[in-house]
């Protein structure tokens, strides 16, 4: 279980503010947000939010990501592998390492379990596939 002592919530928001920064901008990521979100303040609260709940068991956020992503159209394995890969990227250049291990391999777990969920949701008749991870650094 994650110390309180793990990282501080200034941590968390750079990594979050740094990580969506990037989203933004990429030419795979970057058109799907900015089509579905409306308003980036409210939107970046919120993942400081949910990122403060795993990383700090602070309860902060009360959303419901399962449905939100399983609306999103034509979603896709290899989209889910670049960005967990960008959100990788950005967690080792972060100076709290500890904090950078534990939300890669959170976000590698809620990535594979928002895929299964997506397949299970929008092609309920075929097998779903896992996603293919990156190997340990
Ligand atoms: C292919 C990968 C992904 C795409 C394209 C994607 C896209 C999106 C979009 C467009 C929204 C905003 C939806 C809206 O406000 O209408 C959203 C919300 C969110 N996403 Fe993702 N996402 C992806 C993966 C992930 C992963 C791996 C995580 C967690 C580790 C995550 C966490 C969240 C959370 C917490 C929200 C807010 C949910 C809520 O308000 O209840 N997303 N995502």
């Amino acid at each position: 279980m994650p110390a309180p002592s793990l990282c501080t919530e200034d941590e968390i928001r750079t990594l979050v503010h740094t990580f969506y920064a990037r989203v933004r901008a990429d030419p795979q990521l970057g058109p799907i947000f900015n089509h579905h979100v409306d308003d980036w303040d409210v939107h970046l609260r919120k993942l400081c939010d949910f990122w403060s709940s795993i990383l700090l068991r602070t309860a902060r956020f009360s959303g419901a990501p399962m449905p939100m992503h399983a609306r999103l159209p034509d979603l896709k394995a290899d989209l889910f592998v670049h960005w967990l890969a960008l959100f990788q990227r950005t967690a080792d250049e972060q100076p709290n390492q500890a904090m950078a291990q534990r939300a890669t391999m959170a976000a590698q777990r809620i990535a594979r379990s928002l895929w299964f969920g997506y397949q299970s949701i929008n092609t309920p008749d075929q097998m779903p596939s896992d996603l293919p991870m990156p190997a340990e650094s």
